[in-house]
């Protein structure tokens, strides 16, 4: 029976783009994800915005938007860094879709009429109450002078100053961070997950300690069942009930039987898992319940070390006393910092912003190789350094791998018309050694351990340079009698280079394809590098597969942004400051029209442009659609495929002009901040559903 996985990663808050630390779960989940596959096993791969909550719900009507609008802009986002990086999710759904409010909802009614004895209790609690904004108020979102050493200011859960930990009604003079006005204490009923109920704690000490879970986490957990922290510094034994409401008005879903109540975004949030599965199912027309009561379905959840609370107690406690699955295992892993610790900052230029990384036109799988390589199964913190990116890049994966390619594809394909010899026994053993270790380099891969999988795999390339230096294929290219030999060696490198393919490419899709493709080979799996090329078998021609990073790139990506001319003073929108006042005559001689995108392709010689073929509604004489043909500089950020097909609007009577590639017949539009450096990105407009190719856009 082939296993059949469910794997997802944290859902990220709808607030804000991913920064590096997203990237590098992804990519850390999307390795085992492509590693399953290699061995033949099923898997659904989901993710999906986390958009619930008061942060989410302030930020919107600060940005003059509803909550709905606002996460929908940051899901729109999305696409780039996750095409860019080759993060390949099967789904990517949003904690607001139905399914998440009907499965939230469910799960709740399963939980309160549990038929051992209801696990929700109500209680009325004493909280802040922000009266000119008419909402309760987050414990962030209280602010005042600190009880202890008297700093002014403090948040409502801790000093920052003297690092004391408090209830939001222990601080002196508090405000509301919102309006300023000084919140009132109003009573209000709240429903509790009661975590501290025997069974439940009886459940998760079993969960938790069976085994499954990393030591370090495990070890970490068991803390939990003894001694707790409460706000008010003192502690309490055991396992605490879980606050899982929150009073309107609130973005959230709302609680059955409970009018003006809404779940606490954590509640729902890993819900979310089951939602993008289900929303997934669906549009495969496959029925989520039979698929979740396969007693082989394997459930897996990869997150960062600050959410287990929420993952090895709340999420298996809901999802067991609710009569459902439990996850087999929760995969935690440490922190990302950049060049030896120094925390992100944005203004001070030393994060490592995931999109420059990509307009800078550095290979996204560069960072998937870095990152492998320092990746463990272990819950560690890893450091981005940028001396140690490029000599890993430069040194290992193109000066031990890339160049194995280099060294016998030029030879093989000049003097041998590309067929691959005979191999002799010296090559037969290694490359016997090399493929002897698919198992080994499996198990690694299924561990979580990547960096040791990298190392092995650069071990074994050791091992082919050095049959490449002591056979010399320069020297028997220049000996008309060593030409079988020359053949021989070239060949045995050519299939080493296909095992460690193989080897490398949960880490590295994109390359693995070129290499296919170059090789003249089916997709490489575990299981079939054991039926090599044999000889005889024609390769293409070596196209070079992988650039050296260039040190100036590293400088750019760290390099802090030029400050934007006189943003100290001034933060003006976009980057720029709104252009001159015209009249709407001046902006009628403008005739911006619907267009559609028929086709789009790459344009050789250039990185920048994609070619678009536009049908605007217009007609040839014989009363044949006409269509136009126009250079657009989107390249960095779509590909053909993602374009193709959609709406867009084209600037439809600008003055054709003549490229280097051909005559561009009008402008696409598309929206960029002034500054490309510091914030690239260039997004092209796309109209709500209802217009159609040829209408003005008034
Ligand atoms: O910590 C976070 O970024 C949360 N948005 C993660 C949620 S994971 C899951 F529970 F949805
Ligand atoms: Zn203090």
């Amino acid at each position: 029976m082939p296993r059949q996985l469910f794997v997802t990663t944290a859902l990220p808050y709808a607030n804000g783009n991913f920064h590096i630390g997203h990237i590098m779960e992804y990519i850390q989940a999307d390795i085992w994800v492509r590693h399953q596959r290699m061995r033949g096993t099923a898997v659904d791969f989901v993710c999906a915005d986390d958009t619930h909550g008061a942060p989410i719900m302030i930020a919107a009507e600060k940005a003059g938007l509803t909550p709905q609008q606002f996460v929908a802009n940051i899901a729109a986002g999305r696409k780039p860094y996750l095409d860019g990086f080759h993060i390949n999710f099967d789904n990517w759904h949003s904690t607001d879709a139905p399914e998440n409010h009907e499965l939230a909802r469910q799960i709740y009614r399963d939980l309160r009429d549990n038929p051992g004895g209801s696990l929700i209790e109500s209680r009325t609690i004493a909280q802040f109450f922000d009266p000119d904004k008419g909402m309760f108020l987050p414990d962030r979102f209280i602010k005042g002078e600190c009880p202890r050493c008297h700093a002014k200011d403090q948040y409502g859960d801790n000093c920052e100053q003297c690092g004391a930990v408090y209830a939001p009604t222990d601080l002196i003079n508090p405000y509301s961070a919102l309006s300023g006005a000084k919140p009132e204490l109003r009573n209000s009923v709240h429903f509790f997950f009661k975590l501290s109920d025997p069974r439940c704690v009886e459940y998760l000490q079993q969960w938790t300690q069976d085994g499954k879970l990393q030591p370090e986490v495990a070890n970490k957990i068991k803390e939990w069942f003894s001694v707790r922290s409460n706000p008010d510094g003192s502690t309490s034994e055991g396992l605490g009930d879980w606050d899982i409401s929150r009073d309107a008005p609130y973005f959230g879903i709302e609680i059955p039987d409970a009018p003006g109540k809404y779940f606490y975004v954590w509640l729902d949030a890993p819900i979310g898992y089951l939602a993008s599965l289900k929303n997934l199912l669906g549009q495969r027309g496959i029925d989520y319940d039979t698929y979740m009561a396969n007693p082989q379905l394997e459930q897996y959840h990869f997150i960062g070390k600050d959410i287990v609370t929420f993952h090895t107690l709340f999420f298996p406690a809901c999802l067991h006393f609710s009569g459902r699955k439990t996850p087999d295992n929760i995969f935690v892993h440490g922190f990302l910092t950049v060049n030896n610790g120094e925390k992100m900052s944005k203004s001070r230029g030393t994060g490592l912003d995931p999109l420059k990384y990509l307009s800078l036109g550095m290979n996204p799988e560069w960072l998937r190789y870095y990152l492998a390589a320092k990746l463990s199964a272990r819950n560690e913190d890893i450091d981005f350094n940028a001396d140690d990116f490029m000599a890993r890049v430069n040194s290992d994966l193109i000066g031990k791998y890339i160049n194995i390619a280099s060294r016998a594809a030029g030879f093989i394909a000049k003097r041998f018309a590309g067929q691959l010899g005979e191999v002799t026994e010296d090559g037969a053993a290694l490359l016997h050694q090399l493929r002897s270790e698919v198992g080994a380099m499996e198990q690694l891969y299924e561990a979580r351990e990547y960096a040791k999988a990298l190392r092995e795999t650069m071990l074994l390339a050791d091992k082919i340079n050095a049959y490449v230096d002591a056979n010399k294929p320069w020297d028997l290219a220049k000996k008309p009698d060593q030409e079988a030999r020359l053949q021989d060696v070239c060949t045995v490198c050519i299939k080493a280079f296909r095992i460690l393919t193989c080897y490398l490419k949960p880490v590295l899709p994109a390359l693995a394809t070129q290499v296919e493709a170059f090789l003249n080979i089916v997709p490489l799996s575990y299981a079939n590098i054991a039926q090599p090329m044999k000889a005889g078998h024609v390769i293409g021609t070596y196209q070079h597969l992988m650039q050296r990073v260039d040190i100036k790139q590293l400088e750019a990506l760290f390099e802090a942004p030029e400050p934007i001319e006189a943003a100290s003073e001034i933060a003006y929108p976009g980057g720029e400051a709104i252009a001159p006042t015209i009249s709407i005559d001046d902006f009628a001689k403008i005739d911006l029209r619907i267009a559609k995108i028929v086709a789009c392709q790459a344009v050789a010689g250039s990185t920048k442009l994609l070619q678009l073929t536009l049908d605007v509604g217009e007609l040839d004489d014989t009363g044949e659609p006409k269509l136009r043909n126009v250079f657009s500089g989107i390249a960095s950020m779509y590909k053909p495929e993602d374009l193709t097909g959609k709406l867009t609007v084209l600037v439809a009577n600008l003055a054709p002009r003549k490229m280097k590639f051909g005559v561009s017949e009008g402008m696409v539009l598309a929206a960029s901040h002034a500054d490309d450096k510091a914030q690239p990105g260039i997004y092209v407009l796309e109209p709500v559903a209802g217009a159609q190719p040829g209408m003005r856009i008034h």
